[in-house]
């Protein structure tokens, strides 16, 4: 029997779109879904006249629908909470797009309700399928650098100015960036690293795009695809940012893991250029990703000496399919865990952990950059996630 699929967040442009290319025909099928916004209601449906879907303006409606078996959340961050709750409540499995929630109370809500309910979590955290994690991953846990005592990443972002353009340039609506973007790699660094930031401080600022005099006006939509152009540049200088931005557009975290390990990680939304570089270092050597999501190399380091290369080059190729290959990959998993109870690579405690991270940090930057601790999961929870959603 196929999986039926309710999307909430209907933008072919952005996320359902991407569920759309990817979900496997041949066991899932999308049966509703959901927009609060007419137009992109009506735009799917001409993209769609053939089949037949439950069309819904609010989300109760699509999980009233006994059809469906699977949620998409695909909206804005500031409703994740309230519209997983509400999933997890009605008994569909739930995909969640990161980050978690806007709070670690939020995201220990969802935990609780997941674990009370017996509704299955999945929370989309996509680079924990990118060929140059897993690489690195392999690496680690092969032993080949040692005990990894210390984690490096620089995090550029080109497109940094999409960010500007619309909802993620308030808190409001997003938090903050570090949070919003962060979660992927604070996540990545948590995965390979073996341990959850225990301890957190963080610096931040908002300094570029603040300054820049081209604003929408009240009720204008953001160009959003503008910020992928390369004549986007320099930031002082493009057109359409929204107005009254109070995000950071760079910031720099600092974190000591439940497991000994200290991490940074260092964002920037203005830079020419896109990469995410990270840098391992254990206790025989280090690795380090050159590119990230398309064709990349991981270098490993594990002789003393003053050479110019690395001790051990490895080339990737970039996977087919959206976001270097992850959008297929985690879908795959996703089904494999709904349908076959397989534990996937992402995990809702991690998640959870990213956004502790996230949220703490921006907490950290805009109060005097003191220290603040993470929060612990609670045991039973961590028992019942642990145990791959299963009651013992
Ligand atoms: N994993 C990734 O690589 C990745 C990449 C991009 C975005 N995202 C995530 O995807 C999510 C969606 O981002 P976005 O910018 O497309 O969001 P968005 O809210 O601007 O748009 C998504 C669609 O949801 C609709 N919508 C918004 N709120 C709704 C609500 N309460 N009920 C019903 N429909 C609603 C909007 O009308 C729109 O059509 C975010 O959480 C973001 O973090 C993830």
């Amino acid at each position: 029997m196929k999986t039926g699929i309710g999307l909430i967040g209907a933008n072919l442009n952005l996320r359902a779109g991407m569920v759309e290319a990817n979900y496997p025909r041949d066991i899932a099928e999308i049966r509703a879904v959901c927009d609060r916004d007419p137009a992109m209601l009506e735009l799917y449906r001409k993209s769609h006249p053939e089949e037949k879907i439950h069309y819904c303006a609010n989300v109760r409606e699509l999980l009233a629908d006994f059809a469906v078996d699977a949620v998409f959340i695909m909206v804005r961050d500031q409703y994740h909470e309230e519209i997983a709750l509400a999933a997890l409540e009605a008994g569909k499995a739930v995909y969640l797009e990161k980050p978690m929630a806007l709070s670690v109370e939020g995201c220990d809500r969802i935990l609780a309700t997941a674990c009370r309910t017996g509704s299955r979590l999945f929370v989309g955290h996509n680079m924990r399928y990118l060929a140059s994690v897993l690489k690195m991953k392999e690496i680690i846990d092969s032993g080949a650098v040692g005990e990894i005592q210390c984690v490096w990443v620089r995090h550029f972002i080109s497109y940094g100015s999409c960010y500007f353009r619309h909802w993620c340039a308030r808190r409001e609506t997003c938090n903050g960036l570090l949070l919003q973007k962060g979660s992927h790699d604070i996540d990545v660094i948590h995965w390979l690293a073996g341990g959850y930031a225990a301890r957190v401080a963080a610096m931040g600022k908002l300094s570029v795009y603040n300054r820049n005099p081209d604003r929408l006006k009240e009720g204008e939509a953001p160009d959003r695809k503008a910020s992928f152009r390369g004549d986007c540049w320099p930031p002082l200088e493009i057109k359409g940012l929204a107005p009254d931005p109070d995000v950071e557009d760079h910031s720099m975290l600092l974190m000591q893991l439940d497991n000994g390990v200290q991490a940074s990680y260092e964002q920037c939304m203005y830079t020419p250029d896109s990469e995410r570089n990270y840098t391992f270092i254990g206790t025989r050597g280090r690795i380090e990703n050159i590119g990230d999501f398309g064709d990349c190399q991981i270098h490993v380091w594990n002789r003393r000496g003053e050479r110019k290369s690395p001790d051990i080059v490895y080339h990737l190729k970039g996977g087919d399919g959206g976001h270097g290959g992850t959008d297929p990959a985690i879908l795959r998993d996703f089904f494999a865990f709904v349908r076959e109870g397989k534990i996937p690579n992402v995990s809702p405690v991690a998640a959870r952990y990213a956004v502790a991270a996230g949220c703490l940090g921006h907490q950290s930057m805009r109060s005097g950059n003191i220290p603040l601790d993470v929060p612990p999961v609670k045991p039973e929870l961590l028992e019942y996630f642990r145990n791959g959603q299963k009651k013992t």
